[in-house]
């Protein structure tokens, strides 16, 4: 029985996707190299010091740890200008309605980013006080694929994960929750996202009780 809700945070929640990406590429450019946007869908739901170091394998570029710290604080100020005044309308189509109606349901709700960004920017959203459970980067030693942040979010709920959905636009993050025995919910491209329980496009007039009774039918 679904008991609650484990939201990842960019590219689930809100449209931040896209200032990641912007981030990233510019380093990619400073330091001579690139990123393309489908190399940059591997990027979701990694740490930044795994992003980073992504990057500079891909492009073949090996720099001192101390240059790394400097690049990587570099990419997060450059984040931190992109997303000083965000609001609402940056959070993607559906996704506050699907939440209130979670909410009026009873059902528990928990964040589980791999963003150290992650809570400020549900503050800044101003839809904090929905979740009861908030785990974000500064909260977890391994990364997605690992499950951490999602087990996490569920000892928080205290709920077991086979009562959990973890809604997840990230491969790694898909990956993550299935390990662990959660509800996987890909939003996306369902040929991407293939490992998920179930595929979602987006929140648009979803009701959580018709999905629900979707996922009980896999
Ligand atoms: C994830 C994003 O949620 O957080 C990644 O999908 C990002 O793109 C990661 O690199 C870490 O974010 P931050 O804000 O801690 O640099
Ligand atoms: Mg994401």
């Amino acid at each position: 029985m679904i008991k609650g809700c484990i939201f990842d945070l960019d590219g689930v929640i809100v449209d931040t996707a896209k200032f990641h990406f912007k981030s990233w590429q510019d380093i990619a450019v400073q330091l001579g190299g690139q990123l393309s946007l489908e190399q940059n869908e591997k990027l979701k739901g990694v740490s930044r010091m795994g992003s980073l170091d992504f990057i500079l394998k891909l492009n073949n570029i090996s720099i001192s740890e101390e240059e790394k710290i400097k690049l990587a604080a570099q990419k997060n100020e450059c984040y931190l200008k992109l997303i000083e005044n965000i609001d609402q309308s940056e959070m993607l189509p559906g996704i506050l309605d699907f939440i209130k109606q979670l909410k009026k349901e009873n059902y528990k709700i928990g964040l589980g980013s791999a963003s150290r960004n992650a809570i400020t920017i549900l503050q800044k959203l101003k839809i904090d006080h929905y979740f009861e459970a908030q785990i974000d980067g500064n909260m977890v030693t391994k990364s997605k694929p690992d499950p951490e942040v999602f087990l996490k979010g569920a000892k928080g709920l205290e709920l077991d994960p086979s009562e959990c959905i973890v809604f997840e636009d990230s491969i790694k993050g898909i990956t993550a929750a299935n390990q662990a025995g959660f509800i996987s919910v890909g939003v996306g491209d369902k040929n991407t996202l293939t490992e998920a329980t179930y595929v979602i496009e987006g929140f648009t007039n979803l009701n959580p009780n018709d999905l629900f009774k979707i996922l009980s039918r896999n």
